[in-house]
């Protein structure tokens, strides 16, 4: 019995300390929030594909970004050849990669296709610098990479 009684006491505390963490949560949210100018509707336009598609893009994306990291270690080692090979195999603008950008593009149309291969193009602009050995240029295109990922980041979602 005093075994159940300490049990049911500590089940209670817990819910306690979880409600009030929840509340402090909520209004550290809050105060965020209001910081940058109060709560916002999501206005990017939103690419009609069914969810398991979603799901395979989010994938590629997640691919994507491990590319960019293993290319920005590649590039930090000096192995400039390495990185050169990266980003023309992962990122470059191919018949396959057009493809598969229209397919997830479709609904959203040539914007979403432009904005795709302006991404892809400019890695094989760093693949050049890279295996030419210019690697300061390699990392002047690696920062003009990553905000091609984001304006389309800007202007799409899912
Ligand atoms: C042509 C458009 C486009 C380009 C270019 C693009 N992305 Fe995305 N990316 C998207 C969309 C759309 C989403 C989905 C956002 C959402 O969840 O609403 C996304 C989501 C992601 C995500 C989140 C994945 C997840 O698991 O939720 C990551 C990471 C990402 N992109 C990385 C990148 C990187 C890195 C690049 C550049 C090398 C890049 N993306 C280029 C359109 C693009």
């Amino acid at each position: 019995m005093k075994r159940i009684l300490i049990a049911a006491l500590a089940v209670g505390m817990l819910a306690s300390v979880g409600a009030s963490f929840a509340e402090d949560d909520h209004s550290k949210m809050h105060e965020m929030m209001m910081k940058q100018g109060g709560p916002k509707q999501d206005t990017r336009t939103e690419l009609k594909i069914p969810e398991p598609m979603k799901v395979m893009h989010k994938g590629v994306m997640r691919s994507h970004l491990d590319a960019v990291s293993e290319i920005t270690a590649a590039l930090a080692s000096n192995e400039t050849g390495k990185a050169a090979n990266i980003a023309k195999d992962n990122l470059g603008w191919n018949e396959s990669q057009e493809k598969m950008c229209s397919v997830f593009g479709e609904s959203a149309g040539k914007e979403f296709l432009d904005l795709g291969k302006a991404m892809h193009t400019k890695a094989d602009e760093l693949s050049e610098a890279a295996k030419a050995g210019n690697r300061d240029k390699a990392l002047e295109h690696l920062a003009s990479l990553i905000k091609n990922c984001n304006s389309c980041h800007a202007k799409f979602r899912h």
